[in-house]
């Protein structure tokens, strides 16, 4: 083989530029696009190579070859840039389909529940008498005699301490039938004043039915200081029955209660009808000696409310078995 013709040299780049044109357009990504840019116009790419060729030719003759090289390389050049430009607009627009976020779509929402209708009561009763200075107390829900009714004053053979009328533990324990009894636990432990409001689970051996279950929730609500009268206990529960209910006429009606006496039972007025809410009375004085307090010194008022009645009263529920169904829709309703 001789040396290399003009005419060979020629053909040469020309060659080298179709195949560089074809290959530039059938790439797809920037990485084989700079490939194609080393293996063509790189210091020992093709173009490189053939241009080696032209020490060979006449001298003459060499200024056109290196002419043709150039425009060889202008063109590859701009082929280059253009297909690189192109295959960005491609990748950019694929990830940008990829990536759509649609902000009309429905979220996935979560859904948080509520508080209980129950819970949701009792907390509205607390809110009443936290803002009236009262601390929330709790007490446990297996008692004994005593202080589920001894100390309360309840004589020997009254009827709630029947076996048909409590639940007993074997140890001759009992599931409390009120929350009365943390107003003895808490005044054997403090000296007065005492302002304290008490939510808790309470038991009775009832048949279960649209208004009696056999646990149930009360509050009960204590204040003794010296000087302590029923106004005190009235101010205190209209108050208190206004604040959930708005200005509804309130009645007290005379009643019994072994820790309190004077005893009273409150009414509300309700859509036309009175509707009894909670127990009340002046604590009896044999129940503030069974704590030690001396009761010449010191009075104190107390109430107790069911909270499933004040809730079927508020939402107009008419069975409280609903309660405790777990009815969703029944639920949701709150
Ligand atoms: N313990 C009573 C009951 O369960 C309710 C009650 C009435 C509580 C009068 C009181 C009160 O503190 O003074 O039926």
């Amino acid at each position: 083989m001789g040396a290399p013709t003009l005419a060979d040299l020629a053909q040469a780049l020309q060659d080298l530029e179709r195949n560089g044109l074809a290959a530039i357009r059938e790439a797809t990504t920037p990485a084989v696009l700079e490939q194609l840019r080393v293996d063509y116009l790189g210091k020992k790419g093709e173009l490189s190579q053939v241009l080696r060729g032209m020490g060979q030719l006449p001298p003459a003759e060499r200024p056109q070859v290196g002419a043709l090289a150039n425009q060889v390389k202008d063109r590859l050049q701009e082929a280059l840039a253009e297909r690189v430009a192109q295959v960005q607009a491609v990748q950019m627009q694929a990830r940008l389909q990829a990536e759509t976020l649609d902000v009309t779509m429905p979220g996935l929402g979560q859904t948080p529940g509520h508080a209980h209708p129950l819970q949701q009561m009792m907390h509205r009763v607390l809110d009443v008498f936290v803002g009236l200075g009262y601390q929330v107390v709790q007490g446990p829900e297996v008692e004994t005699d005593y202080y589920n009714f001894a100390a309360l004053n309840f004589l020997p053979d009254h009827p709630a301490r029947d076996m048909q009328d409590t639940y007993y533990l074997p140890d001759g324990r009992l599931l409390r039938t009120h929350t009365s009894t943390v107003q003895i636990r808490y005044m054997e432990a403090h000296q007065p004043p005492v302002r304290i409001v008490v939510p808790g689970r309470v038991y009775r051996r009832d048949a279960v039915d649209a208004t009696h279950s056999a646990m149930f929730h009360q509050v009960e609500i204590l204040a003794v200081a010296p000087g302590l009268t029923f106004t005190d206990l009235k101010g205190t529960l209209v108050t208190f029955i206004q604040a959930l209910f708005g200005q509804v006429p309130v009645r007290f009606r005379a009643s019994y209660f072994p820790f309190t006496e004077p005893s009273a039972e409150v009414d509300l007025q309700w859509r036309g009808r009175w509707l009894e809410v909670l127990g009340c009375g002046m604590v009896d004085p044999n129940v503030l000696q069974a704590v030690g307090y001396d009761p010449e010194q010191y009075t104190g008022f107390a109430a107790g409310l069911g909270v499933e009645r004040l809730a079927m009263i508020f939402h107009e529920i008419d069975d409280i078995r609903r309660f405790y169904t777990s009815d969703l829709r029944f639920l949701r309703q709150f």
